[in-house]
Protein backbone atom coordinates (compact mmCIF):
# COMPACT_ATOMS: atom_id res chain seq x y z
CA UNK A 1 0.00 0.00 0.00
CA UNK A 2 1.23 3.01 -1.04
CA UNK A 3 2.37 5.79 1.73
CA UNK A 4 2.18 9.59 1.91
CA UNK A 5 5.22 10.96 2.84
CA UNK A 6 5.49 15.18 4.24
CA UNK A 7 9.15 16.19 4.39
CA UNK A 8 10.19 19.33 5.39
CA UNK A 9 13.17 20.49 5.33
CA UNK A 10 14.77 23.65 7.17
CA UNK A 11 14.70 26.58 5.76
CA UNK A 12 18.40 28.27 5.07
CA UNK A 13 18.91 31.74 5.82
CA UNK A 14 19.56 33.54 2.41
CA UNK A 15 22.50 35.84 3.96
CA UNK A 16 25.51 33.84 2.87
CA UNK A 17 26.01 30.65 0.36
CA UNK A 18 25.62 26.99 1.46
CA UNK A 19 28.88 25.23 2.93
CA UNK A 20 29.55 21.29 3.49
CA UNK A 21 28.14 21.77 7.00
CA UNK A 22 24.78 22.75 5.69
CA UNK A 23 24.12 19.75 3.15
CA UNK A 24 25.57 17.26 5.60
CA UNK A 25 23.13 18.31 8.70
CA UNK A 26 20.19 19.01 6.78
CA UNK A 27 20.16 19.10 3.12
CA UNK A 28 21.54 15.84 2.12
CA UNK A 29 19.32 13.47 4.15
CA UNK A 30 15.84 14.54 3.47
CA UNK A 31 17.07 14.00 -0.37
CA UNK A 32 18.05 10.52 -0.44
CA UNK A 33 14.61 9.91 1.78
CA UNK A 34 12.78 11.47 -0.51
CA UNK A 35 14.02 9.16 -3.21
CA UNK A 36 13.82 6.29 -1.67
CA UNK A 37 10.41 6.84 -0.86
CA UNK A 38 9.26 8.21 -4.35
CA UNK A 39 11.59 5.11 -6.04
CA UNK A 40 9.05 3.19 -3.55
CA UNK A 41 6.15 4.35 -4.93
CA UNK A 42 5.19 6.51 -2.28
CA UNK A 43 3.50 10.06 -2.87
CA UNK A 44 6.01 12.32 -1.43
CA UNK A 45 6.11 16.09 -0.55
CA UNK A 46 9.17 17.61 -0.22
CA UNK A 47 9.34 21.65 0.26
CA UNK A 48 12.00 24.16 1.67
CA UNK A 49 12.86 27.38 0.90
CA UNK A 50 15.25 30.66 1.56
CA UNK A 51 14.39 32.13 5.07
CA UNK A 52 14.79 35.88 3.97
CA UNK A 53 13.98 37.27 7.35
CA UNK A 54 15.34 38.39 10.78
CA UNK A 55 18.64 39.93 12.15
CA UNK A 56 20.71 37.30 10.44
CA UNK A 57 19.74 39.20 7.07
CA UNK A 58 19.78 42.99 8.08
CA UNK A 59 22.87 42.46 9.64
CA UNK A 60 25.10 40.69 6.29
CA UNK A 61 22.92 43.68 4.26
CA UNK A 62 24.52 46.42 6.91
CA UNK A 63 27.93 44.29 6.14
CA UNK A 64 27.79 44.47 2.52
CA UNK A 65 25.85 47.79 2.65
CA UNK A 66 23.30 46.91 0.37
CA UNK A 67 19.64 46.24 1.07
CA UNK A 68 18.20 42.92 2.47
CA UNK A 69 16.13 42.01 -0.63
CA UNK A 70 19.00 42.30 -2.59
CA UNK A 71 21.34 40.04 -0.69
CA UNK A 72 18.44 37.45 -0.19
CA UNK A 73 17.79 37.46 -4.00
CA UNK A 74 21.14 37.00 -5.07
CA UNK A 75 21.26 34.36 -2.41
CA UNK A 76 18.12 32.84 -3.65
CA UNK A 77 19.21 32.62 -7.00
CA UNK A 78 22.26 30.69 -5.44
CA UNK A 79 20.75 28.06 -3.63
CA UNK A 80 18.49 27.30 -6.35
CA UNK A 81 20.93 26.81 -8.74
CA UNK A 82 23.43 24.68 -6.31
CA UNK A 83 20.06 22.73 -5.34
CA UNK A 84 19.95 22.08 -8.73
CA UNK A 85 24.02 20.68 -9.36
CA UNK A 86 24.05 18.81 -6.45
CA UNK A 87 20.65 16.82 -7.19
CA UNK A 88 18.71 18.08 -4.05
CA UNK A 89 14.95 17.72 -5.47
CA UNK A 90 12.64 19.49 -3.98
CA UNK A 91 8.86 19.59 -4.81
CA UNK A 92 9.23 23.16 -4.25
CA UNK A 93 11.70 25.29 -2.91
CA UNK A 94 10.54 29.10 -2.19
CA UNK A 95 11.00 31.61 0.04
CA UNK A 96 9.91 33.36 3.08
CA UNK A 97 8.88 36.65 0.92
CA UNK A 98 5.75 35.32 -1.23
CA UNK A 99 2.61 37.17 -0.45
CA UNK A 100 1.33 33.41 -0.29
CA UNK A 101 3.59 32.85 2.73
CA UNK A 102 2.95 36.15 4.70
CA UNK A 103 -1.01 35.58 4.29
CA UNK A 104 -0.82 31.98 5.49
CA UNK A 105 1.72 33.22 8.68
CA UNK A 106 -0.48 35.85 9.14
CA UNK A 107 -3.44 33.90 9.24
CA UNK A 108 -2.35 31.62 12.09
CA UNK A 109 -1.20 34.57 14.12
CA UNK A 110 -4.67 36.06 13.88
CA UNK A 111 -5.97 31.92 14.48
CA UNK A 112 -3.60 31.88 18.04
CA UNK A 113 -4.13 35.35 18.69
CA UNK A 114 -8.16 34.96 18.76
CA UNK A 115 -7.55 31.30 21.14
CA UNK A 116 -5.64 32.99 23.90
CA UNK A 117 -2.84 31.37 22.31
CA UNK A 118 -1.49 35.00 21.70
CA UNK A 119 -1.09 37.65 23.99
CA UNK A 120 0.34 41.25 24.34
CA UNK A 121 2.64 42.05 27.18
CA UNK A 122 4.55 45.01 27.68
CA UNK A 123 8.23 43.84 28.47
CA UNK A 124 11.83 45.26 28.34
CA UNK A 125 13.41 45.20 25.42
CA UNK A 126 17.22 46.03 25.43
CA UNK A 127 17.86 49.70 23.67
CA UNK A 128 21.22 50.51 22.82
CA UNK A 129 21.36 54.18 23.64
CA UNK A 130 24.36 54.92 21.71
CA UNK A 131 22.87 53.69 18.60
CA UNK A 132 19.28 54.94 19.60
CA UNK A 133 17.42 51.86 18.82
CA UNK A 134 15.93 48.56 19.77
CA UNK A 135 18.07 45.82 19.60
CA UNK A 136 16.46 42.82 18.18
CA UNK A 137 17.89 39.12 18.84
CA UNK A 138 21.20 39.00 17.04
CA UNK A 139 22.78 42.72 17.90
CA UNK A 140 22.64 41.79 21.12
CA UNK A 141 25.56 39.51 22.94
CA UNK A 142 26.14 38.27 26.37
CA UNK A 143 27.01 35.20 28.51
CA UNK A 144 24.37 32.61 28.25
CA UNK A 145 22.68 32.07 31.73
CA UNK A 146 22.56 28.38 31.12
CA UNK A 147 25.96 27.09 29.87
CA UNK A 148 27.92 30.42 30.57
CA UNK A 149 29.13 30.76 26.84
CA UNK A 150 30.61 34.22 26.39
CA UNK A 151 29.28 34.60 23.08
CA UNK A 152 25.32 33.66 22.98
CA UNK A 153 23.24 35.76 20.80
CA UNK A 154 20.00 37.38 22.18
CA UNK A 155 18.12 34.90 20.26
CA UNK A 156 19.98 31.47 21.25
CA UNK A 157 23.38 29.83 22.45
CA UNK A 158 25.26 28.26 19.96
CA UNK A 159 27.16 26.14 22.93
CA UNK A 160 24.31 24.58 24.62
CA UNK A 161 21.65 25.22 21.51
CA UNK A 162 18.43 26.90 24.30
CA UNK A 163 16.55 29.45 22.45
CA UNK A 164 17.20 32.63 24.89
CA UNK A 165 15.50 36.36 25.26
CA UNK A 166 17.78 39.26 24.90
CA UNK A 167 16.98 39.78 28.62
CA UNK A 168 17.92 36.26 30.09
CA UNK A 169 21.57 37.29 28.88
CA UNK A 170 24.30 38.37 31.06
CA UNK A 171 26.02 40.89 30.96
CA UNK A 172 24.24 41.71 27.39
CA UNK A 173 26.53 44.15 24.84
CA UNK A 174 25.23 45.52 21.73
CA UNK A 175 27.13 44.11 18.67
CA UNK A 176 27.65 47.24 16.48
CA UNK A 177 29.03 49.16 19.43
CA UNK A 178 29.77 47.03 22.36
CA UNK A 179 27.54 49.73 24.66
CA UNK A 180 25.65 48.14 27.05
CA UNK A 181 21.77 48.09 26.04
CA UNK A 182 18.91 49.61 28.57
CA UNK A 183 15.98 47.92 29.17
CA UNK A 184 13.17 49.84 27.69
CA UNK A 185 9.04 49.08 27.50
CA UNK A 186 7.83 48.11 24.54
CA UNK A 187 4.65 46.38 23.74
CA UNK A 188 5.12 42.74 22.09
CA UNK A 189 2.78 40.02 21.29
CA UNK A 190 3.98 36.44 23.06
CA UNK A 191 3.20 32.76 22.00
CA UNK A 192 1.85 30.64 25.06
CA UNK A 193 3.97 27.91 25.11
CA UNK A 194 3.52 26.80 28.84
CA UNK A 195 -0.14 26.39 27.90
CA UNK A 196 1.33 24.09 25.68
CA UNK A 197 3.46 22.33 28.45
CA UNK A 198 1.62 19.39 29.50
CA UNK A 199 0.24 17.99 25.63
CA UNK A 200 3.78 18.57 24.04
CA UNK A 201 4.97 16.35 27.19
CA UNK A 202 2.75 13.91 26.59
CA UNK A 203 3.35 14.30 23.06
CA UNK A 204 7.21 13.47 23.11
CA UNK A 205 7.38 10.63 25.42
CA UNK A 206 5.78 8.78 22.76
CA UNK A 207 7.88 9.60 20.34
CA UNK A 208 10.12 5.89 20.50
CA UNK A 209 11.28 6.13 16.82
CA UNK A 210 13.15 9.74 17.65
CA UNK A 211 16.41 9.49 17.71
CA UNK A 212 18.19 9.74 21.24
CA UNK A 213 19.61 13.03 21.09
CA UNK A 214 16.43 14.97 19.70
CA UNK A 215 14.27 13.11 22.09
CA UNK A 216 16.32 13.75 25.12
CA UNK A 217 17.04 17.56 24.33
CA UNK A 218 13.29 18.23 23.72
CA UNK A 219 12.88 16.22 27.00
CA UNK A 220 15.05 18.28 28.72
CA UNK A 221 14.13 21.50 27.38
CA UNK A 222 10.23 20.47 28.37
CA UNK A 223 10.93 19.82 31.96
CA UNK A 224 12.90 23.10 32.78
CA UNK A 225 13.13 25.52 30.21
CA UNK A 226 9.89 26.44 28.75
CA UNK A 227 8.25 30.07 28.87
CA UNK A 228 6.68 31.87 26.72
CA UNK A 229 8.21 33.54 23.57
CA UNK A 230 7.77 37.15 22.30
CA UNK A 231 7.02 36.37 18.65
CA UNK A 232 7.05 39.85 17.56
CA UNK A 233 10.25 42.64 17.15
CA UNK A 234 10.98 45.89 16.88
CA UNK A 235 12.53 46.34 13.07
CA UNK A 236 10.95 47.11 9.83
CA UNK A 237 12.55 44.15 7.66
CA UNK A 238 10.03 40.45 7.81
CA UNK A 239 6.47 39.78 8.04
CA UNK A 240 3.59 42.95 9.53
CA UNK A 241 1.67 42.24 11.89
CA UNK A 242 -1.80 41.79 10.29
CA UNK A 243 -3.78 44.37 12.94
CA UNK A 244 -3.86 48.14 13.06
CA UNK A 245 -1.19 50.04 15.20
CA UNK A 246 2.05 48.22 15.33
CA UNK A 247 3.66 49.66 12.07
CA UNK A 248 7.38 49.63 13.66
CA UNK A 249 6.71 45.62 14.98
CA UNK A 250 7.30 42.47 12.42
CA UNK A 251 6.72 38.76 13.38
CA UNK A 252 9.30 37.37 14.76
CA UNK A 253 11.25 35.14 11.79
CA UNK A 254 11.55 32.17 13.99
CA UNK A 255 7.90 31.63 14.09
CA UNK A 256 6.77 32.90 10.47
CA UNK A 257 9.81 30.69 8.81
CA UNK A 258 8.02 27.37 10.48
CA UNK A 259 4.74 28.15 9.17
CA UNK A 260 6.65 28.44 5.73
CA UNK A 261 6.13 24.15 5.77
CA UNK A 262 2.72 25.28 5.76
CA UNK A 263 2.55 27.81 3.28
CA UNK A 264 4.60 26.37 1.04
CA UNK A 265 2.71 22.89 0.85
CA UNK A 266 -0.02 25.15 0.05
CA UNK A 267 2.37 27.27 -2.74
CA UNK A 268 2.82 23.78 -4.36
CA UNK A 269 -0.72 22.74 -4.49
CA UNK A 270 -1.87 25.84 -6.53
CA UNK A 271 1.14 25.48 -8.64
CA UNK A 272 0.44 22.16 -9.77
CA UNK A 273 -3.41 23.05 -10.40
CA UNK A 274 -5.14 21.35 -7.77
CA UNK A 275 -5.32 24.16 -4.93
CA UNK A 276 -6.59 21.78 -2.04
CA UNK A 277 -4.01 19.01 -2.47
CA UNK A 278 -1.79 20.04 0.12
CA UNK A 279 -4.12 18.83 2.79
CA UNK A 280 -3.19 15.22 1.72
CA UNK A 281 -0.15 15.58 3.22
CA UNK A 282 -1.45 17.61 5.96
CA UNK A 283 -5.10 16.62 7.04
CA UNK A 284 -4.91 13.17 5.95
CA UNK A 285 -2.85 9.89 6.48
CA UNK A 286 0.60 11.21 6.17
CA UNK A 287 3.39 11.11 7.72
CA UNK A 288 5.57 14.23 8.22
CA UNK A 289 9.23 14.40 8.55
CA UNK A 290 11.90 17.42 9.36
CA UNK A 291 14.95 17.29 8.56
CA UNK A 292 17.32 20.05 9.98
CA UNK A 293 20.89 20.28 12.48
CA UNK A 294 20.97 19.90 15.80
CA UNK A 295 20.48 23.87 16.15
CA UNK A 296 17.36 23.71 15.06
CA UNK A 297 15.75 21.12 16.94
CA UNK A 298 13.68 22.66 19.58
CA UNK A 299 11.96 25.22 16.61
CA UNK A 300 10.79 21.91 15.32
CA UNK A 301 10.01 19.38 18.40
CA UNK A 302 8.45 21.99 20.60
CA UNK A 303 7.77 25.76 19.23
CA UNK A 304 5.97 24.50 15.94
CA UNK A 305 4.51 21.32 17.27
CA UNK A 306 2.33 23.92 20.02
CA UNK A 307 1.61 26.37 17.22
CA UNK A 308 0.50 22.89 14.98
CA UNK A 309 -1.55 22.73 18.46
CA UNK A 310 -3.17 25.99 19.25
CA UNK A 311 -4.19 25.94 15.20
CA UNK A 312 -5.61 22.43 15.37
CA UNK A 313 -6.37 20.34 12.47
CA UNK A 314 -3.11 19.78 11.17
CA UNK A 315 -0.71 16.78 11.46
CA UNK A 316 2.03 16.98 14.01
CA UNK A 317 5.96 15.98 12.99
CA UNK A 318 6.16 12.18 12.70
CA UNK A 319 9.69 12.20 13.28
CA UNK A 320 12.69 14.93 13.28
CA UNK A 321 15.81 13.21 12.45
CA UNK A 322 18.47 16.16 12.98
CA UNK A 323 21.58 15.32 12.51
CA UNK A 324 24.85 16.57 14.60
CA UNK A 325 28.11 18.76 13.39
CA UNK A 326 30.25 18.40 10.52
CA UNK A 327 33.83 19.47 11.35
CA UNK A 328 36.17 20.28 8.54
CA UNK A 329 39.56 18.76 8.82
CA UNK A 330 39.33 18.21 12.66
CA UNK A 331 37.83 22.13 13.59
CA UNK A 332 34.48 23.38 14.24
CA UNK A 333 33.20 24.97 10.87
CA UNK A 334 33.25 28.63 10.89
CA UNK A 335 31.87 30.65 7.87
CA UNK A 336 33.03 34.12 9.42
CA UNK A 337 36.65 32.41 9.36
CA UNK A 338 36.42 31.06 5.86
CA UNK A 339 36.91 27.17 8.22
CA UNK A 340 33.95 25.76 5.59
CA UNK A 341 33.92 24.14 1.95
CA UNK A 342 31.75 26.40 0.61
CA UNK A 343 29.21 24.15 -2.25
CA UNK A 344 29.08 26.45 -5.00
CA UNK A 345 33.06 26.35 -5.21
CA UNK A 346 32.77 22.24 -4.49
CA UNK A 347 30.27 22.29 -7.31
CA UNK A 348 32.47 24.26 -10.14
CA UNK A 349 35.38 21.70 -9.02
CA UNK A 350 33.36 18.31 -9.30
CA UNK A 351 31.24 15.92 -9.32
CA UNK A 352 27.79 15.62 -7.04
CA UNK A 353 28.29 12.28 -6.07
CA UNK A 354 31.32 11.59 -4.60
CA UNK A 355 30.22 13.88 -2.05
CA UNK A 356 26.80 13.19 -1.83
CA UNK A 357 28.80 9.40 -1.07
CA UNK A 358 31.01 10.68 1.24
CA UNK A 359 28.58 12.69 2.98
CA UNK A 360 26.43 9.93 3.17
CA UNK A 361 28.67 7.33 4.35
CA UNK A 362 30.27 9.61 7.30
CA UNK A 363 26.81 11.22 7.99
CA UNK A 364 27.11 12.94 11.39
CA UNK A 365 23.97 11.24 12.80
CA UNK A 366 24.68 9.85 16.08
CA UNK A 367 27.14 12.49 16.69
CA UNK A 368 29.77 14.85 14.96
CA UNK A 369 32.02 13.59 11.73
CA UNK A 370 35.00 15.34 10.33
CA UNK A 371 35.18 16.00 6.67
CA UNK A 372 38.60 15.81 5.19
CA UNK A 373 40.33 16.63 1.68
CA UNK A 374 42.23 13.54 2.52
CA UNK A 375 39.35 11.22 2.98
CA UNK A 376 37.48 12.55 0.01
CA UNK A 377 40.06 11.63 -2.45
CA UNK A 378 40.68 7.99 -0.59
CA UNK A 379 36.56 7.07 -0.56
CA UNK A 380 36.11 8.42 -3.92
CA UNK A 381 39.23 6.36 -5.29
CA UNK A 382 38.92 3.44 -3.13
CA UNK A 383 35.67 2.82 -2.73
CA UNK A 384 33.42 4.90 -5.38
CA UNK A 385 36.25 4.05 -8.51
CA UNK A 386 37.59 0.83 -7.48
CA UNK A 387 35.21 -1.12 -4.94
CA UNK A 388 32.08 -0.08 -7.41
CA UNK A 389 32.78 2.33 -10.83
CA UNK A 390 35.40 1.11 -12.34
CA UNK A 391 33.91 -2.93 -11.90
CA UNK A 392 30.92 -2.16 -13.08
CA UNK A 393 32.22 -0.09 -16.20
CA UNK A 394 34.94 -3.53 -16.50
CA UNK A 395 32.12 -6.23 -16.63
CA UNK A 396 29.83 -3.93 -19.11
CA UNK A 397 32.70 -4.05 -21.12
CA UNK A 398 33.81 -7.34 -21.66
CA UNK A 399 30.31 -8.48 -21.79
CA UNK A 400 29.79 -5.76 -24.66
CA UNK A 401 32.60 -7.00 -26.28
CA UNK A 402 32.15 -10.83 -25.73
CA UNK A 403 28.45 -11.04 -26.42
CA UNK A 404 27.87 -8.83 -28.83
CA UNK A 405 26.34 -5.90 -26.90
CA UNK A 406 23.94 -7.64 -24.93
CA UNK A 407 23.33 -9.66 -21.36
CA UNK A 408 24.43 -12.99 -22.19
CA UNK A 409 21.22 -14.75 -24.17
CA UNK A 410 19.38 -17.71 -22.95
CA UNK A 411 21.85 -19.79 -25.37
CA UNK A 412 25.20 -18.30 -24.48
CA UNK A 413 24.09 -19.37 -20.47
CA UNK A 414 22.97 -22.65 -21.48
CA UNK A 415 19.70 -22.83 -20.14
CA UNK A 416 16.84 -23.36 -22.25
CA UNK A 417 14.63 -19.96 -22.11
CA UNK A 418 13.77 -16.65 -20.30
CA UNK A 419 12.01 -18.47 -17.72
CA UNK A 420 14.40 -21.30 -16.71
CA UNK A 421 17.22 -18.25 -16.41
CA UNK A 422 14.67 -16.57 -13.54
CA UNK A 423 13.55 -19.99 -11.89
CA UNK A 424 17.08 -21.28 -11.06
CA UNK A 425 18.18 -21.16 -7.58
CA UNK A 426 19.13 -18.17 -6.47
CA UNK A 427 23.09 -18.40 -6.08
CA UNK A 428 25.10 -17.45 -2.94
CA UNK A 429 25.64 -13.86 -4.03
CA UNK A 430 22.02 -13.19 -4.97
CA UNK A 431 20.70 -14.28 -1.85
CA UNK A 432 23.39 -12.16 0.16
CA UNK A 433 21.97 -8.90 -2.21
CA UNK A 434 18.73 -10.06 -1.73
CA UNK A 435 18.80 -9.97 1.89
CA UNK A 436 20.62 -6.69 1.78
CA UNK A 437 18.39 -4.91 -0.24
CA UNK A 438 15.40 -5.98 2.64
CA UNK A 439 18.02 -4.28 5.23
CA UNK A 440 18.66 -1.35 3.18
CA UNK A 441 14.85 -0.46 3.00
CA UNK A 442 14.22 -0.52 6.26
CA UNK A 443 16.82 1.34 7.50
CA UNK A 444 16.23 3.67 4.72
CA UNK A 445 12.89 3.92 6.03
CA UNK A 446 13.85 4.81 9.74
CA UNK A 447 16.54 7.35 8.13
CA UNK A 448 19.46 5.55 8.90
CA UNK A 449 21.61 6.88 6.35
CA UNK A 450 24.89 6.14 6.97
CA UNK A 451 24.29 2.52 7.93
CA UNK A 452 22.44 1.54 4.94
CA UNK A 453 24.91 3.10 2.50
CA UNK A 454 27.65 0.84 4.41
CA UNK A 455 25.86 -1.94 3.80
CA UNK A 456 25.11 -1.44 0.14
CA UNK A 457 29.29 -1.08 -0.41
CA UNK A 458 29.60 -4.59 0.97
CA UNK A 459 27.17 -5.90 -1.60
CA UNK A 460 30.02 -4.49 -4.32
CA UNK A 461 32.68 -6.44 -2.31
CA UNK A 462 31.09 -9.35 -2.37
CA UNK A 463 30.38 -9.10 -5.90
CA UNK A 464 33.76 -8.45 -6.62
CA UNK A 465 35.32 -11.25 -4.87
CA UNK A 466 33.24 -13.14 -6.56
CA UNK A 467 34.70 -11.90 -9.90
CA UNK A 468 37.70 -12.83 -8.81
CA UNK A 469 37.15 -16.38 -7.71
CA UNK A 470 35.57 -17.60 -11.01
CA UNK A 471 37.39 -15.25 -13.10
CA UNK A 472 35.38 -15.07 -16.19
CA UNK A 473 37.93 -12.90 -18.06
CA UNK A 474 39.94 -15.69 -18.30
CA UNK A 475 37.51 -18.70 -18.25
CA UNK A 476 35.72 -17.61 -21.50
CA UNK A 477 38.16 -19.19 -23.54
CA UNK A 478 38.07 -22.39 -22.05
CA UNK A 479 34.41 -22.37 -20.93
CA UNK A 480 32.36 -19.52 -22.60
CA UNK A 481 28.94 -20.95 -20.39
CA UNK A 482 30.70 -20.67 -17.23
CA UNK A 483 31.86 -17.33 -17.97
CA UNK A 484 28.51 -15.85 -19.34
CA UNK A 485 27.17 -17.18 -16.21
CA UNK A 486 29.57 -15.57 -14.25
CA UNK A 487 29.28 -12.34 -15.86
CA UNK A 488 25.20 -12.67 -15.75
CA UNK A 489 25.78 -13.15 -12.00
CA UNK A 490 27.64 -9.88 -11.84
CA UNK A 491 25.16 -7.42 -13.82
CA UNK A 492 22.13 -8.63 -11.62
CA UNK A 493 24.41 -7.57 -8.95
CA UNK A 494 25.23 -4.24 -10.52
CA UNK A 495 21.80 -3.97 -11.40
CA UNK A 496 20.78 -3.84 -7.85
CA UNK A 497 23.54 -1.70 -7.10
CA UNK A 498 21.81 0.96 -9.29
CA UNK A 499 18.93 0.75 -7.34
CA UNK A 500 20.21 0.46 -3.83
CA UNK A 501 22.48 3.42 -4.66
CA UNK A 502 20.12 5.60 -6.70
CA UNK A 503 18.67 7.77 -3.36
CA UNK A 504 22.75 8.41 -2.66
CA UNK A 505 24.16 8.97 -6.24
CA UNK A 506 21.43 10.16 -8.26
CA UNK A 507 23.62 11.12 -11.08
CA UNK A 508 25.43 7.62 -11.28
CA UNK A 509 23.14 5.05 -11.04
CA UNK A 510 20.91 6.86 -13.64
CA UNK A 511 23.97 6.41 -15.72
CA UNK A 512 24.13 2.93 -15.07
CA UNK A 513 20.84 2.58 -15.57
CA UNK A 514 21.32 2.86 -19.15
CA UNK A 515 24.42 1.13 -19.47
CA UNK A 516 22.69 -1.87 -18.62
CA UNK A 517 20.32 -1.30 -21.56
CA UNK A 518 16.80 0.21 -19.50
CA UNK A 519 15.55 2.54 -20.27
CA UNK A 520 13.41 6.41 -19.24
CA UNK A 521 13.91 7.26 -15.14
CA UNK A 522 15.47 4.95 -12.91
CA UNK A 523 12.73 5.75 -10.30
CA UNK A 524 9.80 4.75 -12.12
CA UNK A 525 11.36 1.03 -12.00
CA UNK A 526 10.66 1.09 -8.45
CA UNK A 527 12.83 -0.16 -5.09
CA UNK A 528 12.54 -4.16 -5.39
CA UNK A 529 14.84 -6.87 -6.87
CA UNK A 530 15.51 -6.29 -10.57
CA UNK A 531 15.10 -8.55 -13.36
CA UNK A 532 18.12 -8.64 -16.11
CA UNK A 533 16.60 -9.91 -19.15
CA UNK A 534 19.01 -12.10 -20.93
CA UNK A 535 20.08 -10.43 -24.34
CA UNK A 536 18.62 -7.20 -23.58
CA UNK A 537 20.92 -4.61 -25.22
CA UNK A 538 24.19 -2.64 -23.38
CA UNK A 539 25.12 0.69 -23.96
CA UNK A 540 28.77 1.27 -24.41
CA UNK A 541 29.97 2.46 -20.84
CA UNK A 542 31.58 5.56 -19.61
CA UNK A 543 33.47 5.99 -16.42
CA UNK A 544 30.62 6.33 -13.37
CA UNK A 545 33.48 8.05 -11.31
CA UNK A 546 36.72 10.27 -12.16
CA UNK A 547 39.57 8.92 -10.27
CA UNK A 548 41.21 11.95 -8.38
CA UNK A 549 45.08 13.21 -7.98
CA UNK A 550 46.31 13.20 -4.75
CA UNK A 551 47.48 16.47 -5.20
CA UNK A 552 44.37 18.14 -4.49
CA UNK A 553 44.36 17.64 -0.96
CA UNK A 554 46.91 20.06 -0.37
CA UNK A 555 45.96 22.38 -3.05
CA UNK A 556 41.98 22.41 -1.38
CA UNK A 557 43.38 22.16 2.57
CA UNK A 558 45.06 25.47 1.41
CA UNK A 559 41.49 27.00 0.48
CA UNK A 560 40.96 26.76 4.31
CA UNK A 561 40.91 29.59 6.85
N1 LIG B 1 16.81 29.86 8.87
C1 LIG B 1 17.00 28.99 10.00
C2 LIG B 1 18.44 28.60 10.13
O1 LIG B 1 19.13 28.62 9.15
C3 LIG B 1 16.21 27.73 9.88
C4 LIG B 1 14.79 27.95 9.76
S1 LIG B 1 14.00 26.46 9.69
C5 LIG B 1 12.39 26.92 9.62
O2 LIG B 1 18.86 28.22 11.21
F1 LIG B 1 11.73 25.91 9.68
F2 LIG B 1 12.11 27.72 10.57
F3 LIG B 1 12.20 27.52 8.52
ZN1 LIG C 1 24.22 28.37 26.53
Amino acid sequence: MSERIFIGVAWPYANGPLHLGHIAGAYLPPDIFARYHRAKGNEVLMVSGSDQHGTPITIRAEQEGKSPAEIVAGYHQQFLESWRRLGISFDLYTTTGTANHAQVAQDLFLNLLGKGYIYRDTVKQPYCPNCRRFLPDRYVEGTCPHCDFAEARGDQCDQCGKPLNAAELVSPRCRVCGTRPQFRDSEHFFLKLTAFRDRLLAWVLKQHHWRPNVLNFTRRYLEEGLKDRAITRDIDWGIPLPLEGYQGKRLYVWFEAVIGYLSASKEWAKKIGDDEKWRLFWQGEAKSYYFLGKDNIPFHTIIWPAMLMGYGGLNLPYDVPANEYLTIEGSKLSSSRNWAVWLPDYLARYDPDPLRYLLSINMPETGDTDFSWREFVRRNNDELVATYGNRAQRVLTFVSRHFDGRVPTCEDLGVEDNRESKNTQPTQLEASCYAILNDVDRLLSQCKFKLAIKMIMTVAQEANRFLEETSPWKVIKEDRPAAARSLYQALKIITQLKTMLYPFLPFSSQKLHEYLGFEGNIEDYGWQWQELPPGQRLLPPEPLFKKLDESLVAEETSRLG
